[in-house]
């Protein structure tokens, strides 16, 4: 089972900072770095480092060879990476102490993934492989029904959550992997309560399967009448920034190995957490022999 992500490519560009900046307030950075980043890069590398076969779908500017080196060098396939006239897509990120982070992206290439890309990308895919989507590339809706077309399974992080969602026939997806906060949007229902959000996503999505991350409270994933809950590791948080990306992509890994719901939860919410004890995006994603030693040594 062979895994197509066509997804965003960033450059993050991270701020470490005491607080976030406020309306009217101007603050000075503690510290700053340039990494790879992009929801859809970081869970190309997620699932190259669990030992899926992944081919990665988008789109980078005349800066961003570094984006498909990294991915090459965890696995990933890039053959279907454009080189657009736009400029690599890039974030923003503010870092506090605590690890907590909040995003400005900036769609750059990204937003030139057309019609003619993603049809050209999923020609070498057929029923039974997977294809992975989130919410930062163009396109998607176009993507989503493409992918649905030629029985593919649709897998949608619909991360950021935006109008552009709206176009989209979610009823299409075969399974959402999403946040609770992504979760209350989605459905009108408070992230405080994570049952009722699943009931209310059952409920709208019913062909769907769902994985919904709780963050101190673990995550579920909920698949017709069956549901597995996992809790969290406990590490000290570093930086947030990806863990998402990585508990989706290790998800998705095990998917293909074939796991069983159980060993899915548990490994995605191990690379997660390890991802959150380093700084960075793509850089915090750990190998799968790191996963098993941390596993080991709990
Ligand atoms: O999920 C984290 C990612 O969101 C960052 O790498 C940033 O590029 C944005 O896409």
């Amino acid at each position: 089972m062979k895994v197509l992500n066509i997804g965003s490519l960033n450059i993050d560009k991270i701020y470490k900072v005491e607080h976030f900046v406020q309306a009217k307030e101007t603050i000075k950075a503690l510290d700053y770095d340039e990494s790879s980043g992009g929801k859809g890069l970081n869970q190309s590398i997620a699932l190259g480092k669990a030992g899926a076969e992944v081919y990665h779908a988008g789109s980078i500017g005349d800066d961003g060879g570094m984006l498909t080196g990294l991915l090459s060098a965890a696995g990933v396939n890039v053959d279907n990476i454009k080189n657009s006239r736009f400029p690599t897509g890039h974030a923003i990120i503010q870092v506090e102490d605590n690890g907590q982070n909040c995003i400005i992206i900036c769609g750059g290439a990204n937003d030139d993934v057309t019609r003619e890309d993603i049809d050209k990308a999923l020609s070498g895919f057929d029923k039974g492989d997977i294809l992975l989507l989130q919410n930062e590339i163009s396109n998607l809706d176009y993507a989503i029904e493409k992918g649905h077309e030629k029985g593919l399974t649709v897998m949608l992080n619909p991360s950021p959550i935006s109008e552009g969602l709206k176009k989209c026939r979610l009823d299409l997806v075969d399974c959402f992997i999403l946040n609770e906060v992504e979760g209350e949007a989605l459905t009108g229902v408070s992230s405080e309560d994570p049952d009722g959000v699943l009931d209310a996503l059952k409920k709208t999505f019913p062909q769907a399967a769902f994985v919904l991350t709780l963050g101190e409270k673990g995550a579920v994933y909920a698949k017709g009448d069956a549901k597995t809950t996992h809790g969290i590791f406990k590490v000290k948080a570093v930086d947030t920034t990806a863990a998402g990306d990585t508990f989706c992509g290790y998800f998705i890994a095990g998917l293909t190995k074939g796991w069983d719901s159980e060993k899915l939860l548990k490994y995605a919410s191990a690379a997660s957490a390890i991802a959150v004890s380093r700084e960075g995006a793509a850089p915090s994603v750990p190998t799968l022999k790191e996963v098993e030693e941390f596993l080991e040594s709990r």
